[in-house]
C-alpha cells in the first residue's frame, strides 16, 4: 500500500540524452496515453538547446520508439513540456528550474546523467531549495564497486532521505519479472518444491545477440558484471530466491530482496568465467588494449536454509546467437532413471523479449515399452502487445511515490558486496567469436548439471 503523495512536477537533467530520447519520452507518452500524467515535464541540459529544439527531438522519439503523433498524446507531452538549458555547475540554472517549477512543491528529479554528475547536482538542488519535498530518481550504475557506491549514498543522503529516492533498476519494471513473484507466491503447487530438497539447480541466462552499438566508451568502463548481472540478474536472483514477504507492503518485499543478496555468499574469482567479443577492441570508445568483459558466467551460492547446495548460474553476454532472458529451475530427477531418462522436470522462465512458461515433464513414448521421453509443457506465452513497458511504469511509480520496484540502499550494497571482488581484481578474459555461446571455458562451471541449457527462442 502506497500512501505517498503523487509529485506535483516532474524534472529530468539529461533532457537531450540518448536515455530520454530512447526511453523517457515514449515512457511519458505512454502514461499520457492511459490517462496517467498531468503534471508539468522540465527538461534540463546542457546542450545549447531551446525549447523548440527539444520538442522537435521529442517527435522524433515517438515517431522512432513511442507511439507515434497519430492520436493526442503527443500534442498533451508537448504542450507539458518545459526546457532549461545550463550547465550543471552553475547556481543560475538551478534558480531557472526553481522558477520554472512555480507553484509545485513536490517536484521529482530524474537524474538521467552520468554518475559523477550526481553529487553536484545534488548539492545545488539544495542550495537552490529544488530539494524541499522533492524526490529523486537515479538511474544505474549506482556506484562502480561497493565503495563507490557507499560514497554515492552518503552524497544523496546527505540531502535526501532513502524514502525519497528511486533507484532505477529497469529489470524490475518488467512484466515477466514482477510475474516471479506471482508465479512463485501465488501457485500452492509451487512452493511445497521450491527449494533444496528438490531443485537441482538454478539457470538464468541473459543472452542478447547484438554489440555494444556505439556505447563503447560507456561499455568499457563497465562491463557485463557491472552493466548487468550486480543490478539486473541479481534482481532476478532475489525474485527467485526470496522467502514470502509478510505484506505486498513495498518494504517487505524490499526485506526480502536484501536477506537473499546478504546470504548470497560473495564470489571468488573462481566462481566467474569472463570472455570477450572478437572486435571489441576494434569498436569506437573502446581501449585497443581492452580488457573488459562482454560476457560473464558466474556461479553463485546462497547459504540459506532454503537453497542451501544448490547452484545458481547466470550467464550474460553480447554477440550470442540469440536475444533472451531465461530463467530453468531444474528439478532433481526421480529415481526410477529406467522410466524417465535424461534430466527430472524443470521450469522455465523465459523473462525477456516476452514472457512465457514452460514446464518440462515425462511422458510415456508410445509403444511396448514403458518409458518415458522429456516435452515441455507451455504453460503461457504472452507476447508483448499494449502492456506497460519497465519505464512507463517506473516513472509512473516514481511520480506516485511506490518505492516497491525500486533498488534500496542496502541492496544495491549488499549486491555490490556479492560482485566486489571479481570486478575489482578481474579474472582473465577469454575472446570467443560472435554468435558464439561464449569461451569454451564457460562451459567448466555447469558440468555437474549436465551443462547450460540454452534459450528456447530460435536466432533472428
Ligand atoms: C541495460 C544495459 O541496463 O539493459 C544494456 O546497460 C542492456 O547493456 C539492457 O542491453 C538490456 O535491457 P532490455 O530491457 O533491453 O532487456
Amino acid at each position: 500500500m502506497n500512501h505517498a503523495a503523487h509529485a506535483d512536477a516532474l524534472v529530468f537533467f539529461g533532457a537531450t540524452g540518448d536515455l530520454a530520447y530512447k526511453k523517457i519520452f515514449p515512457a511519458l507518452q505512454a502514461m499520457i496515453r492511459r490517462g496517467h500524467l498531468e503534471v508539468p515535464i522540465i527538461g534540463v541540459a546542457k546542450s545549447g538547446f531551446t525549447l523548440d529544439r527539444l520538442r522537435e527531438r521529442v517527435v522524433a522519439s515517438l515517431q522512432e520508439y513511442g507511439h507515434g503523433l497519430g492520436d493526442a498524446s503527443s500534442g498533451k507531452l508537448i504542450g507539458l513540456l518545459r526546457y532549461i538549458d545550463g550547465d550543471y555547475n552553475e547556481p543560475s540554472t538551478f534558480a531557472a528550474l526553481r522558477e520554472a517549477l512555480g507553484s509545485a512543491h513536490r517536484p521529482a528529479h530524474y537524474l538521467a546523467i552520468p554518475p559523477h554528475m550526481f553529487p553536484v547536482v545534488i548539492d545545488n538542488l539544495k542550495r537552490s531549495r529544488c530539494a524541499m519535498n522533492a524526490r529523486i530518481i537515479v538511474e544505474k550504475p549506482f556506484g562502480r564497486d561497493l565503495a563507490s557506491a557507499r560514497r554515492l549514498n552518503k552524497i544523496v543522503h546527505t540531502v535526501f532521505s532513502e524514502s525519497q529516492v528511486f533507484r532505477i533498476d529497469h529489470y524490475l519494471g518488467k512484466e515477466a519479472v514482477q510475474n516471479l513473484i506471482v508465479f512463485r507466491f501465488a501457485n500452492t503447487f509451487l512452493e511445497p518444491i521450491w527449494n533444496r530438497n528438490y531443485v537441482e539447480s538454478v539457470q538464468i541466462t541473459m543472452a542478447e545477440s547484438f554489440g555494444v552499438e556505439g556505447r563503447g566508451a560507456f561499455y568499457d568502463e563497465v562491463g557485463a558484471i557491472r552493466d548487468v548481472v550486480e543490478n539486473h540478474l541479481m534482481q532476478v536472483v532475489g525474485f527467485l530466491a526470496m522467502e514470502p514477504p509478510a505484506t505486498t507492503h513495498h518494504e517487505s518485499i524490499r526485506d526480502e530482496i536484501v536477506k537473499v543478496f546478504r546470504q548470497t555468499r560473495p564470489l571468488a574469482p573462481a566462481d566467474v568465467v569472463r570472455g570477450q567479443f572478437d572486435g571489441y577492441r576494434e569498436e569506437h570508445g573502446v581501449a585497443p588494449a581492452s580488457n573488459v568483459e562482454t560476457f560473464a558466467a558466474l556461479r553463485l551460492a546462497i547459504d540459506s536454509w532454503r537453497w542451501d547446495g544448490v547452484p545458481f548460474f547466470i550467464r550474460a553476454g553480447k554477440c550470442l546467437p540469440v536475444t533472451a532472458t531465461e530463467v530453468v529451475v531444474q528439478l532433481k530427477r526421480p529415481p526410477v532413471i529406467r522410466l524417465a531418462p535424461g534430466k527430472g522436470n524443470h521450469v522455465r522462465l523465459r523473462l525477456t523479449p516476452e514472457l512465457s512458461i514452460g514446464l518440462g515433464a515425462q511422458v510415456k513414448i508410445p509403444g511396448e515399452e514403458l518409458i518415458g521421453e522429456p516435452i515441455e509443457l507451455a504453460l503461457v506465452h504472452h507476447a508483448s502487445g499494449e502492456e506497460m513497458t519497465a519505464y512507463e511504469r517506473l516513472i509512473g511509480d516514481a511520480l506516485a511515490g511506490d518505492a516497491t520496484l525500486f533498488a534500496r540502499q542496502d541492496a544495491v550494497e549488499a549486491a555490490w558486496t556479492v560482485v566486489d571482488q571479481v570486478v575489482d581484481e578481474p579474472t582473465p578474459v577469454h575472446s570467443y567469436a560472435r554468435n558464439t555461446w561464449g569461451p569454451a571455458a564457460a562451459n567448466k562451471l555447469t558440468t555437474e548439471v549436465g551443462g547450460w541449457v540454452q534459450p528456447t527462442v530460435s536466432a533472428v
